[in-house]
């Protein structure tokens, strides 16, 4: 069956380029990123995989562990790791998942038939630390995906986690968040000391409440 966003994200043991794994033992308490690159040596995924090693920082400052998976076999991943790091500037600093069976790959659907049966489409999927999925996108094979973007829905997601608030267009942290339609003005007033400014009885701006 198709996961769903709250689905619990489903456990599975591998080996990856950092040793064998088991998933949820891995993702221990925090958040995490799983996405599938569809091939090895391909140059898309190849500028992807070195952004996110560059990038690994900002995934740690919130506390996400980031991990990648295709279906090609670790000897494989470790050869091209040399190439990412040489081409990209950077030293990939996360496990790559070889999944040569597929099994994790058809865990998480990742193989659409339609677009190709011999690889994964480009799936993310953001993973809570209730284990629980909150985010999943799926890219072509063809359009390299937008990390600061996902480092944005995290962001999102943690502030919404802790607060009765949600995030409007395009926004950005330290900017103005929306109250929740189910909070009243009167308990808006109490949970949100900075205040709230009412353009629509439904749309309710107050800032960011932890900044
Ligand atoms: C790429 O990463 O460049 C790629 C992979 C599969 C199909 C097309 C492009």
């Amino acid at each position: 069956m198709a996961l769903r966003l709250g689905d619990e994200a489903p456990n599975f043991t591998a080996d990856t380029t950092e040793g064998k794994i088991n998933f949820h033992e891995w993702l221990g308490n925090g958040w995490g990123i799983l996405f599938s690159h569809p091939k090895d040596f391909t140059p898309v995924c190849t500028t992807e995989l070195g952004y996110v090693a560059r990038v690994k920082g900002e995934f740690e400052k919130r506390g996400v562990k980031v991990i990648a998976i295709s279906v090609d076999p670790l000897e494989s991943h470790k050869g091209w790791t040399k190439d990412i790091n040489e081409t990209q500037h950077c030293t990939v600093n996360f496990p790559l998942i070889a999944d040569p069976e597929k099994k994790t790959a058809m865990l998480y659907d990742m193989i659409h038939p339609n677009a190709a049966d011999n690889m994964t489409v480009r799936s993310v999927f953001v993973i809570g630390p209730d284990k629980k999925i909150k985010l999943m996108i799926t890219y072509p094979a063809s359009c390299g995906r937008n990390f600061d973007e996902l480092l944005r829905v995290v962001d999102s997601l943690q502030l919404t986690a802790k607060y009765k608030v949600a995030t409007p267009v395009n926004w950005k942290d330290g900017q103005d968040c929306i109250v929740v339609p189910a909070v009243s003005d009167d308990d808006a007033k109490k949970l949100f000391p900075k205040g709230f400014r009412a353009v629509k009885p439904y749309l309710r701006y107050t800032p960011q409440p932890n900044k």
